[in-house]
């Protein structure tokens, strides 16, 4: 692997409760390269929202990082003054959440929202700003951006605030999107077609991702490597074709059985589909081939 970008080393975060010491994340380490995509999956509760928010010191209180390393270009961000890792959150390790509503002010309008990013991080203001902020909202899809630019969350749909959230999180060029379940909230179309953004944008613009998932099928389409993680600890780590050929782990074969399937998918969201499959085909042709004879089913369309 090339030098780490970002590089975990026995990273552990407890929660102080009224019932004891939790162990959220438990000597967790990883390695992330340059431009690399790397998947952390593990069904609910497993410590993946945990390890990410630890990753930009982000945990709030009764949460606490009581040990380990996290070496950002080889330096430990755990040594560095809260100034500094504002600096860095945003600038150099950007983030999206499942549920871009919940990230986005209802009082600032879309432009707003990149235009603060870009004066924080990168001094940009007034036409300058304006003019970077419509030009995101083009890289990320948005039609008619100029008027798409004064438009509230509120007037958005989902997988339009998801798509502002990527542009928030990438006008200052980080070399880092941590994205935590980003299009989980979205219907399947919807989500397809954020996953195809999000692989184009790690080409546009370089940057590796790191990825926080339970659907094994967004595994198989995006990363390049994954680590399971299963009660705070890291069970399983493997290239995707070697996850899905030979999954080593007990827990890693269980999450590959919970694949969603097409069968599984909500019916309502089904019927949005423009997808109609010619007799030839069958309810398998969505399916990924992630390894030689080896399938996933992925979603139903695509973007
Ligand atoms: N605010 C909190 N207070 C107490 N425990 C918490 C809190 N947040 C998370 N935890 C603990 O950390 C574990 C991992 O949480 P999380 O990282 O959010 O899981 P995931 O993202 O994999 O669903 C939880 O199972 C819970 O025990
Ligand atoms: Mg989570």
């Amino acid at each position: 692997m090339a030098e780490p970008l970002l590089s975990v080393r026995d990273l552990q975060t407890q929660f102080n409760t009224d019932d004891g010491v939790v162990t959220a994340v438990d000597h967790v380490s990883f390695d992330l390269a340059p431009r690399e995509i790397l998947g952390v999956v593990g069904e609910s509760g497993s410590g993946k929202s945990v390890t990410s928010l630890s990753v930009l010191r982000l945990v709030a209180n009764p949460g606490k990082i009581v040990g380990g390393q996290i070496l950002w270009k080889g330096e430990d961000l755990l040594k560095k003054t809260e100034a500094q890792m504002r600096a860095i959150r945003g600038d150099d390790i950007a983030m999206i959440f499942q549920e871009p509503m919940t990230s986005l002010n209802p009082l600032y309008t879309v432009g707003n929202h990149i235009e603060e990013a870009l004066a924080l991080h990168q001094g940009l203001h007034g036409q300058a700003a304006r003019e970077r902020a419509i030009q995101a909202l083009e890289e990320v899809g948005i039609r008619e951006a100029p008027a798409r630019y004064s438009s509230y969350p509120h007037q958005l749909s989902g997988g339009m605030r998801q798509r502002v959230m990527i542009a928030v999180a990438l006008s200052c060029n980080p070399d880092l999107l941590i994205a935590d379940e980003p299009t989980t909230a979205l219907d399947v179309t919807v989500q397809a077609r954020i996953l195809d953004l999000m692989l184009r944008l790690r080409t546009e613009k370089e940057m590796a991702i790191l990825l926080i998932t339970h659907n094994m099928g967004i595994v198989a389409k995006l990363c390049d490597r994954v680590v399971v993680m299963h009660r705070g600890k890291i069970v399983e780590a493997a290239t995707v074709n070697d996850i899905f050929a030979q999954p080593r782990h007990p827990y890693t074969r269980d999450l590959l059985k919970s694949i969603p399937t097409l069968d599984s998918a909500p019916k309502t969201r089904l019927a949005t589909v423009q997808w109609h499959p010619t007799p030839q085909q069958d309810a398998h042709s969505n399916l990924v081939e992630v390894a030689p004879g080896h399938r996933v089913s992925a979603w139903v369309a695509g973007g």
